[in-house]
């Protein structure tokens, strides 16, 4: 409903009466309670003055009563008269015969009387109050038993009414003007704090939704962190804005799809040729391992790989990474140099070497036991350890020197890529700040309050912030990063252009999405040998005949394998019909196994693998295929393109490359991809299932409809997710890295110009 000033009038209206009405009723009590004892005291004023005067007529009053009636009152009668308040004096007899009094007293006889014998007969001073025509009246008598009468003194109190009136009106004036100034007080009060800055508050809102507002959000907001929250709001409004804006003028500009050879002329115009180009990460693309005795070169597993040598092999370059392949050494030249891919070179690998120590240290342990889960929501607890951050401190600085002793004296754009190195960047700028430095998180950043359990988080905030653009899949990760800066590092943030400023430099903040290359450049089989591949492995595997669902994934706890094997489960257990024609292959490379961890959750899945093919198998079919080694891009790509089902059941992820893996084999587009909504991937991809990994009901349901799905949804669904991925492929994606980072401003080139922040200020 909307509100107007006069509702917000009326209500603080409200709030002042309120308030007002308390205080006068305070007041009311509090000025009562004054008035009564002011009262009081004139009473006992007038009872003083009562004795006082009887005593003086006592002795003269005994006198006169030993005489005869008519000579008492010839005795006393000029005497008890009064004056000014005292209305005069009355003797009686004990029987309550009246002797003598006074002439106003006369006029009150009838009220007095009765008094007079009930004191005569108890003997004791006593003291009413009577109206008598209107007028009060104070009457003190004394019984004198000692002559056998009463003395009778009456005052006229009538002024301590007119007193206490007189005080109630006054106290009313004044309860009224409180009251006024309250109510005054209030309304201005909360109009001016909170009315009114909250009406604008809402006013600016509704043009942040409505209109392309610029302007900051109102200041005085009543609470700070009100004020603080609104510019984030708006930061995360016109980033969403200016995303949306861009992807829509890219999407009008793109006529073609991205290629290599586009990317490549692109990364020339966007470097310059004077530039050469740095990718430096912990894990190579090409690792040699002994098998029986012989050098034997592998891909590793993982998204990182899978995006960046591509993009490699269309630039050329270097890519500086950690030689963990036990024949590394020997494929390499003294130097750490070779070049691949091996046997078709498109650019140079340099190889790092790293101790056992270190590499224990800084990769298995700071990287994969501490930031590893720090930044995934899968309910594994961090571990930190004070000789882990050393080991990480110094191997990133390895990588910075193997990156600065590349570079020479010449010019060099460096991307550095994944939690691994996030030192390298401030590394790198602290020796040669001309470079052009990016930096690509390949996994969520988790919120603020998480990240702030690491004990190092300042100093990886602070290396990360040396490179000029910072990459992350999601806008979600670049908001989290940007309050984590907020919060952990003083600093200058600029939410309106995602910007930070530490220490007179300036760093970006965006995201990119990441992505993949179409499986037809890669050398993979085609046309008859892939349907060769295809017939020899479903006959090595005993699939022939089968659906075949797939699961590609480093064995990671992130990656959701067991709630993915329980979900078959329950899909097996709901649906008999499917026993003995569903299969499931999980091809699972095993992983960082030096850590505990990753061994238990191997066998783990093995385990439940087993238990779960227990309960359905037959002598010739097993629903679980877990097939646990590394697989070559061929047998990747073959089981992608034989199966009608993908499963992807990440726990939380970055992005999640092997949903659009499956997609970019889906040449028929016949597939379907079943898809965690807490992978980046879902962002893009809403033509999958989408599905809550801990929600085993929903996911065998799924399983389910994916089967049975009608094949036009089907196909409909997969056309439009693979159009979007072949239009969104990964050069794509290293074209809109390197525009960005090529449009950052590089420090030391431009000394003089006004920074960033200055110039906004200065506008
Ligand atoms: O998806 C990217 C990624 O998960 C990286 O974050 C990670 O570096 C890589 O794949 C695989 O991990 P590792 O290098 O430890 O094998």
């Amino acid at each position: 409903m909307a509100t107007t000033p006069h509702s917000h009038l009326a209500r603080s209206l409200r709030l002042g009466f309120l308030i007002a009405a308390i205080i006068g009723l305070a007041t009311g009590i509090f000025a009562w309670n004054q008035i009564e004892g002011e009262r009081q005291i004139d009473l006992d004023d007038v009872n003083r003055r009562a004795h006082a005067v009887a005593q003086q007529l006592t002795v003269t009053v005994k006198k006169a009563l030993t005489l005869t009636d008519a000579q008492a009152n010839q005795a006393l009668r000029a005497r008890l008269e009064g004056y000014s308040r005292l209305i005069g004096f009355a003797v009686f007899r004990s029987d309550g015969r009246l002797v003598a009094a006074g002439k106003a007293v006369t006029d009150f006889l009838d009220h007095i009387e009765p008094a007079v014998k009930r004191a005569a007969l108890s003997d004791k001073n006593s003291i009413e109050v009577v109206r008598a025509q209107g007028i009060p009246v104070h009457i003190l008598i004394i019984p004198l038993p000692d002559v056998g009468g009463v003395l009778v003194v009456a005052h006229d109190i009538s002024y301590i009414d007119v007193r206490a009136t007189d005080r109630l009106i006054q106290y009313g004036f004044w309860i009224l003007i409180v009251t006024l100034l309250v109510v005054t007080l209030v309304m201005g009060t909360t109009w001016f704090t909170y009315e009114r800055p909250l009406h604008k508050l809402a006013d600016w809102m509704r043009r942040l939704r409505t209109e392309n507002v610029v302007e900051a959000p109102p200041r005085g907001l009543p609470s700070a962190l009100l004020g603080s929250e609104s510019d984030r709001l708006a930061a995360t409004f016109r980033a969403a804005r200016s995303t949306g804006w861009r992807l829509s003028q890219a999407a009008l500009h793109a006529e073609q799809v991205w290629t290599s050879d586009r990317l490549r002329a692109h990364a020339v115009a966007a470097l310059g040729e004077a530039q050469q180009l740095i990718v430096v990460s912990n894990r190579e693309p090409y690792m040699h391992q002994l098998r029986d005795g012989k050098p034997h070169v592998i891909v590793p597993a993982g998204g990182l790989v899978t995006a960046l040598d591509p993009i490699l092999q269309a630039c050329g370059g270097v890519w500086i990474a950690h030689g963990s392949g036990d024949a590394d050494r020997e494929t390499a030249d003294a130097s750490g140099h070779l070049t691949v891919p091996p046997g078709d070179a498109h650019y140079t690998l340099k190889r790092v070497w790293l101790t056992r120590e270190e590499e224990q240290g800084y990769y298995y342990g700071f990287s994969n036991e501490g930031l590893w889960p720090l930044c995934h929501l899968a309910h594994e607890r961090p571990v930190f350890r004070a000789e882990d951050w050393e080991c990480y401190r110094q191997a990133n600085q390895r990588f910075a020197d193997a990156v600065l002793e590349e570079i020479g004296n010449g010019l060099a754009v460096v991307l550095v890529q994944d939690y691994q190195l996030a030192l390298v960047p401030q590394m790198l700028k602290s020796k040669r700040p001309d470079l052009r430095v990016g930096i690509f998180w390949h996994i969520p950043w988790p919120n603020s309050e998480a990240f702030r359990i690491c004990p190092w988080g300042a100093d990886l905030l602070a290396g990360m912030l040396g490179a000029d653009l910072i990459g992350f899949h999601l806008q979600q990760h670049c908001n989290n990063f940007l309050e984590t800066v907020d919060r952990v590092l003083e600093s200058r943030l600029d939410w309106d252009h995602f910007a930070v400023e530490l220490k007179g430099s300036i760093s970006h903040v965006r995201p990119f999405p990441i992505s993949v290359q179409s499986w037809l450049e890669r050398k993979v089989p085609a046309g008859e040998e892939l349907k060769q591949q295809i017939a020899d492995l479903k006959l090595q595997h005993k699939l022939d005949g089968q659906y075949i669902a797939v699961g590609v994934d480093r064995i990671d706890y992130t990656k959701g394998l067991p709630e993915r094997f329980r979900a078959i489960d329950r899909f097996l257990e709901k649906n008999p019909r499917y026993h003995g024609r569903f299969t499931f292959v999980e091809l699972g490379a095993p992983s960082r196994t030096h850590i505990r961890r990753y061994r238990e959750h191997i066998s783990e899945l093995e385990a439940l693998a087993d238990e779960i093919n227990w309960k359905y198998q037959t002598v010739d079919w097993k629903p679980i295929r877990f097939l646990a080694a590394h697989h070559d891009a061929n047998t990747v790509h073959a089981f992608l393109c034989m199966a009608s089902m993908c499963i992807v059941s990440s726990l939380h992820d970055g992005m999640n490359l092997v949903a659009k893996e499956y997609i970019a084999a889906q040449t028929a587009q016949e597939g379907v991809l079943i898809l965690s909504e807490f992978a980046g991937a879902a962002r893009e991809l809403s033509d999958a299932l989408i599905i809550n990994p801990y929600d085993t009901e929903q996911f065998a349901d799924s399983i389910r409809y994916g089967i049975e799905m009608d094949p036009v949804e089907r196909r409909r669904r997969m056309e439009r997710m693979y159009r979007f991925v072949e239009e969104h492929n990964v050069y794509r994606w290293a074209a809109s890295f390197l525009t960005e980072l090529a449009a950052t401003r590089s420090q030391a080139s431009k000394p003089d110009s006004l920074s960033l922040f200055e110039r906004r200020s200065a506008l």
